[in-house]
């Protein structure tokens, strides 16, 4: 008997769609952090951004090309001449590259947004294909919106663009309308009607606006489907994708019923989850599948009990194997500067020269004095801080005063330009009355959108990370701070943004 089970490629979009979630915009130099532990994690593809979108963008796709050298890259571009050269150009140093062309093809999208007819739909599809083989002999298409398209017309628009050299079809559920087994039947029936399906590989890509995407996905899985897009933390447009850990777990966890396997390195997902939520400042909600903080912690007496006797009475996963538990105790207030850059080797982060890891090994020492133990998030932290292009505003010093009864009162000198000026402001909380101060001398005209503290680690001497999103006219900055305390972390934070939103070029894009 023949047990070899199909391969099912994980395609991560959490560098394009996931970029996509308000305020989760990310630099060149924090995509290619996370490229790295997803290539390391085995991921097959990384959409790394749609190149024709911005400079940016452009920038990140090539850059991520030439530092990632065993997962595919790819580039998003519409069915149109220029998004396909341009991103040709971006991916020329990959490896391995893929151009994802798509177009809508529901007759709601057809009529009203791209007020085309479906044939011209068609032609157009096809001629996208050809060009981007110009390119690379990888090529997918996508069917905007296709969960809501005539399937009619899907079986002939694909029929036609993998005669036109399309190796992977994807039919995405772009509005999140879709229901498991409404889904998985539409593709059960294309992979049917399609005369050359055999041909091409047929991929999802679920929204999760009714919480179904991981749900969907896994149904097309078992109805032939075997490239699922998905990503870090569910990150994405809206309510975001399908899970890529979800997806990954429950395919390995249910070998029984899945006809399918990933080449996917489990042991990197909790670091890499990890570290995609200190860069986007989006949290990962404690009870989040595989992931959260109590995934796998067991509060009942009873649970603990049957853990103790036999872990599998309760858990179905062993926490180590998605890397819980592997941010071990690395480095502390007598670790060199070799172990130190050893480590972050591991994490995949390397330095250009001496003088960038000499900023980020003072950022070590400086914590080392403050907390004995440091752990690989904390080493993550640092980085997020440590990249900072134009330092308009910087603390040097902040006093706050809170004792219940009183008004919390907050004292700062911050240098600005280089020139030390002193702030105070009373506030309904210390957090409050940092902010305050520091409006009372910069007066941004920013509104705050969102304040967030995490603790990096476990225990009272965590680093809080703290992420403050600011807005002006339109455009939305993420700015981050960590440190053991988490005023100072704050008032980091905010001035971070600051400095964002007064470079010309922001660190993380507006959306
Ligand atoms: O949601 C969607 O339809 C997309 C496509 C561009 C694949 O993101
Ligand atoms: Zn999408």
């Amino acid at each position: 008997m023949n047990t070899k089970k199909d391969k099912l490629v994980i395609f991560d979009t959490t560098l394009r769609d996931g970029e996509q979630s308000p305020g989760a915009s990310m630099t060149t130099d924090e995509k290619i952090r996370i490229a790295r532990m997803l290539e390391r994690m085995r991921v097959d593809v990384i959409e790394a951004g749609f190149a024709i979108a911005s400079q940016g963008d452009f920038d990140a796709v090539q850059a991520v090309a030439e530092a990632v050298k065993d997962s595919r890259i790819c580039s998003l571009a519409r069915a149109v001449g220029p998004d396909i050269a341009r991103a040709g150009e971006a991916l020329k140093k990959a490896n391995a590259s893929r151009i994802h062309t798509f177009i809508a093809t529901s007759p709601i999208h057809m009529k009203y947004k791209l007020q085309m007819e479906p044939e011209q739909v068609l032609e157009q599809a096809v001629a996208a294909v050809k060009q981007a083989r110009q390119f690379t002999d990888d090529v997918e298409f996508s069917l905007e919106d296709g969960s809501r398209s005539e399937p009619d017309f899907m079986y002939r628009i694909i029929e036609a663009v993998i005669a036109a050299g399309a190796g992977t079809i994807n039919i995405p559920d772009t509005v999140g309308y879709g229901e498991p087994g409404e889904y998985g039947a539409m593709f059960k029936r294309v992979i049917e009607n399609v005369p050359n399906s055999d041909k091409a590989i047929f991929s999802t890509h679920c929204h999760n606006d009714l919480g179904l995407a991981v749900a969907n996905s896994l149904s097309a899985v078992m109805n032939g489907v075997r490239q699922v897009e998905c990503t870090i933390n569910g990150l994405g447009e809206r309510a975001g994708n399908a899970s890529l850990e979800e997806i990954v777990m429950a395919v390995q966890t249910r070998q029984d019923l899945y006809p399918v396997e990933t080449g996917i390195d489990p042991v990197h997902i909790v670091p890499t989850s990890r570290l995609v939520s200190s860069i986007t400042g989006f949290p990962v909600q404690p009870n989040k599948a595989i992931v959260g903080a109590n995934a796998f912690a067991h509060e009942s007496g009873i649970h603990q009990d049957g853990v103790l006797k036999h872990r599998e009475t309760y858990e179905i996963m062993r926490a180590e194997d998605v890397g819980w538990g592997q941010n071990r105790l690395v480095l502390g207030k007598h670790s060199g500067r070799a172990a130190v850059k050893a480590r972050y080797e591991e994490l995949g982060v390397t330095f250009d020269d001496a003088a960038e890891f000499q900023v980020v090994f003072q950022r070590f020492k400086d914590l080392a004095d403050k907390k004995h133990e440091i752990f690989d998030e904390d080493l993550q932290s640092i980085i997020a801080g440590a990249e900072e292009p134009v330092e308009h505003y910087r603390l040097e010093s902040l006093d706050v005063h809170s004792r219940s009864g009183n008004r919390p009162r907050a004292q700062m000198q911050i240098l600005i330009e280089g020139a030390e000026v002193s702030a105070e402001a009373e506030g309904s909380g210390p957090v409050d009355a940092t902010f305050k101060a520091i409006e009372s001398v910069v007066n941004s005209n920013a509104d705050l959108k969102l304040y967030s503290v995490n603790a990096v680690t476990q225990g009272t001497d965590s680093q809080g990370s703290v992420t403050v999103r600011l807005e002006r006219n339109g455009r939305l900055v993420n700015g981050v701070g960590a440190d053991t305390d988490i005023l100072v972390a704050s008032a980091q934070a905010y001035l971070d943004a600051l400095n964002l939103l007064a470079s010309g070029e922001s660190k993380r894009k507006g959306v």
